[in-house]
Formats: C-alpha cells, sequence, structure tokens
C-alpha cells in the first residue's frame, strides 16, 4: 500500500508509520510527504529518510486550502502513485478536489473520541469539559471536520492530576500505536 502523508507539524506520526513499516507490523510505503508549512519538522523528518517532501502552495492563506492547491496535491499524490492519504496532524480542512481524487481513500487522526471534541486542541477540549476519559480516533475522511466514519478508536482515562501536556503526551502515545494499526486494517481490507 503506498501512503502519502500531509502534515503540518512535528510528524511524530508521520515517524511512528516508518517506524511499523521497518518494524514488519505495517506492510506499506511512504512516497511522497507533503506540508503547508515549509518549516514543519515533518518535512525534515521525510527528507531524512530519502522520501519526497514538499511544502503546498496554499496561495498565501493562512488556513484555507483552496480548490486550486487541493487540485494541485491530487495530481501531486496521484503521480507519487499513492493508494491511502494519511493526514496527520494537518490543519486544514480537506475538501471536494481531493475528497473527489481518493474517494473513501484519505485517514485521518484525532486526539480525541469522535465525535466528541472535534475541531483545535481536543485534549483541552476534555479537561475543560470536565470529562473523566477521551482517547483518539482514526477516521476517514469526508467533507466534515473530524467527521466521517470511525475505523479505530482507543480510549484513555483522564487523570484527576492531568494538565495539558501530560494529557496530550499520553495520547500521543497511543496515537503512534493507533495510526499504524488502523492503515494496516485499511490495507488488509482491499
Ligand atoms: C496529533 O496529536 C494529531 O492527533 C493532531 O495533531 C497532532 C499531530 O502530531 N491532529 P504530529 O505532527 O504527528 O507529531
Amino acid at each position: 500500500m503506498l501512503l502519502g502523508v500531509l502534515g503540518s507539524g512535528s510528524g511524530s506520526n508521520l515517524q511512528a508509520i516508518l517506524d511499523a513499516i521497518d518494524a514488519g507490523t505495517l506492510d506499506a510505503k511512504v512516497v511522497i510527504v507533503l506540508s503547508d508549512h515549509p518549516d514543519a519538522y515533518i518535512l525534515e523528518r521525510a527528507r531524512l529518510r530519502g522520501i519526497p517532501a514538499h511544502v503546498i502552495d496554499c496561495h498565501g492563506f493562512r488556513n484555507k486550502f483552496p480548490d486550486e492547491a487541493q487540485a494541485a496535491v491530487a495530481s501531486q499524490l496521484k503521480g507519487a502513485g499513492v493508494e491511502l492519504v494519511c493526514l496527520a496532524g494537518f490543519m486544514r480542512l480537506v475538501k471536494a478536489p481531493l475528497l473527489h481524487a481518493f474517494p473513501n481513500r484519505i485517514l485521518n487522526i484525532h486526539p480525541s473520541l469522535l465525535p466528541a471534541f472535534p475541531g483545535i486542541a481536543a485534549w483541552k477540549q476534555a479537561l475543560e469539559a470536565g470529562a473523566t476519559e477521551t482517547g483518539c480516533t482514526v477516521h476517514q475522511v469526508d467533507a466534515g471536520m473530524d467527521t466521517g466514519p470511525v475505523v479505530m478508536q482507543e480510549k484513555l482515562a483522564i487523570l484527576p492530576d492531568d494538565t495539558a501536556e501530560s494529557l496530550h503526551a499520553r495520547i500521543q502515545e497511543i496515537e503512534h500505536r493507533l495510526y499504524p494499526a488502523a492503515i494496516a486494517k485499511i490495507a488488509t481490507a482491499n
């Protein structure tokens, strides 16, 4: 299964995917990595592995992901032979041009038990809401924000002395196991 990974940040989930491939627990290959931030460490992680890594031109928009940019990304991914797109901390909403190019073939990882706490900093939302548990979700991407069919989910208890940082760190530990497992599940189902 040839993967394209899109991210805006540190890329620890990309690293977990690469580590699972190295360990032989995920039969896949990351063929391209794209980021909307030229300085994002996810690009560096890819380059260190010799994986083609490119910056997405969002035409100067800070948060929007214009249709032309999505169409350009779709053709870059297609050109690299990508069969499954993995959003890993990618902070822009994917819309029609990409969704149509990869129907039911785009995954996202989100740090909550969706449908609870969609959107930014979901672990903080869970703490502020006084929730006693949260977790993380890998789901198929549709046109909504953090919506779409769930592929895998794992729960985590929120401890009385949890801070935003401690909770996020524990969620990330789960993410790093869950994302490769969810990709493997999709890969073997096809
Ligand atoms: C993860 O917590 C993911 O759930 C969220 O963004 C973060 C990305 O982390 N959507 P990284 O860039 O993979 O380290």
